[in-house]
């Protein structure tokens, strides 16, 4: 399993700290980008995200909650081991979205809304890169995990197959519950709450990849 912290629960005066705190125990670094259109939450956007890259060498995981994904995506300096995750849901075309982010030469994630129905990714599964599923309505962090997810994380895996198309799940996951997602198919786990709400990030990192494992 692979930890992609969010700053969504971080402070946010302190961003660059926050991320060299679980630095060595992260795949990726989770930005939550809103715009206050497609989620009910305005948080940052590509100057903030752009800056922070000089401040560590782990790859950046950029959350797209916002309506024109095809719009705003070419503002995020990326390299090859760098994922845009947009959403299905939003205003643009996926299929236009997709070329829009393959042209800029990072990697292609695809998310939905738990509500929306699984049906809605499966024609571009054989053009991305990877597949976020949410596991609670995108906008805020600290809210319980849809249990519904975990029957989703499952049914995506035997849908992918051999596909290499990772599945990373986002939202409400906690140390409680995080085995249960791993196993049900999920690669990459998102966290925000988890670790950023407690005292110690990296002591927080520790236990939930520990839990993961089943330690
Ligand atoms: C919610 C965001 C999540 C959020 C997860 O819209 O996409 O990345 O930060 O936070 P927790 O882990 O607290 O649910
Ligand atoms: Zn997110």
């Amino acid at each position: 399993m692979k930890l992609s912290p969010s700053l969504l629960s971080a402070d946010f005066g302190r961003l660059a700290e926050e991320i060299r705190a679980v630095e060595d125990l992260s795949a990726f670094v989770h930005f939550d980008v809103m715009d206050g259109h497609f989620v009910p939450n305005l948080t940052i956007g590509p100057p903030v995200v752009n800056a922070l890259r000089r401040h560590t060498s782990v790859p950046f995981d950029i959350h797209l909650m916002i309506e024109r994904p095809a719009v705003y995506a070419p503002r995020f300096r990326v390299g090859p081991a760098d994922v845009i995750t947009f959403h299905v849901e939003a205003v643009d075309p996926p299929a236009e979205v997709i070329g829009v982010i393959r042209g800029l030469g990072c990697k292609v994630g695809i998310s939905l809304r738990p509500s929306t129905p699984l049906e809605a990714i499966l024609p571009y599964l054989p053009r991305v890169d990877w597949v976020l599923v949410m596991s609670v309505e995108p906008g805020f962090g600290g809210q319980r995990f849809v249990p519904e997810a975990l029957d989703r994380i499952r049914e995506l895996r035997e849908l992918i197959g051999d596909r290499p198309v990772t599945i990373a799940v986002d939202g409400g996951i906690k140390r409680e519950n995080v085995r249960q997602v791993v196993e049900a198919g999920a690669e990459v786990i998102i966290a925000g709450s988890a670790i950023y709400a407690e005292g110690d990030p990296a002591a927080a990192a520790r236990t939930l990849i520990a839990a993961a494992e089943g330690r």
